[in-house]
């Protein structure tokens, strides 16, 4: 038998798979008893929640290269979240981790899979975005697989997301001509101004192919996708 404390845990779980978009009757929102810890646990108290798009991938359970979020189980998601108590060796109250442990307030672990952010880690949320999954993706994808040299022309899709606005902006580092694709705008009068893409597209736009064609006069070197569409 698991042994409760009287703190409460408020979590979101999965209630039915959905079709197309989803909307809030696929979730529920259930209240817990937080369990007392054993040897060997630590508690973690959510501070920083990322929502991605696998999200909607984990809804389904179609194949995919990751197991689908069971009905009834907590939806997955990448949180940076203060260690509230500790029977763990390696962690201890006050440490800031970053754990899948999804969309709930607390979560009580083994401490597989929880990484410690090092002391005085100025930006926390940071590990979930330039200095966490989104990061590494863009930096991987770019510069890895893409390999941009210098004065090469770099089209990004998404340009003001998560991934595509740090692809951008490290494509501009590496002495690239930047050319970003987003929807709408606000978002591409962002893309140029603030995150200093030499161009941004929308997609939307009627024109879309003779502005692409003439934001990029010697061609597309590296395109990096990131929407899957047209
Ligand atoms: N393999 C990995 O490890 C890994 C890791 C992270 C991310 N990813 C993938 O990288 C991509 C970007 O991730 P992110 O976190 O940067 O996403 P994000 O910030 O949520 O950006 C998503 C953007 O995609 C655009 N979009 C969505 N649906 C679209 C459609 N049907 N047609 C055209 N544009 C559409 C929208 O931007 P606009 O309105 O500006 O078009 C939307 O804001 C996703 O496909 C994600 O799954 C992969």
């Amino acid at each position: 038998m698991t042994r409760t404390t009287t703190q409460t845990n408020r979590r979101i779980v999965l209630a039915s798979r959905p079709t197309g978009a989803p909307t809030a009757d696929n979730f529920r929102l259930e209240e817990v008893a937080i369990p007392a810890l054993e040897e060997g646990q630590l508690l973690l108290r959510g501070q920083w929640l990322s929502l991605d798009p696998y999200m909607r991938g984990r809804m389904s359970d179609a194949p995919s290269y990751a197991p689908p979020v069971e009905i009834g189980g907590v939806m997955t998601g990448g949180v940076v979240s203060r260690v509230e108590a500790s029977r763990h060796p390696e962690f201890k109250e006050g440490d800031l981790v970053m754990a899948y442990t999804g969309w709930q307030e607390y979560a009580v672990s083994d401490g597989t899979g929880v990484n410690k952010l090092p002391a005085g880690f100025a930006h926390p949320s940071h590990a979930l975005g330039v200095l966490g999954m989104p990061g590494y993706t863009a930096y991987a994808g770019l510069i890895d697989i893409g390999q941009p040299r210098p004065g090469e022309t770099v089209v990004v899709a998404a340009a003001t997301g998560a991934v595509g606005s740090l692809v951008g902006q490290i494509a501009k580092l590496r002495g690239c001509h930047v050319v970003g694709i987003a929807g709408g705008a606000q978002k591409c009068e962002a893309a140029v101004k603030e995150l200093g893409f030499d161009a941004c597209i929308d997609h939307r736009a009627a024109d879309f192919p003779e502005q692409l064609k003439a934001a990029c006069p010697r061609g597309i070197d590296v395109y990096f996708e990131n929407v899957g569409g047209a």
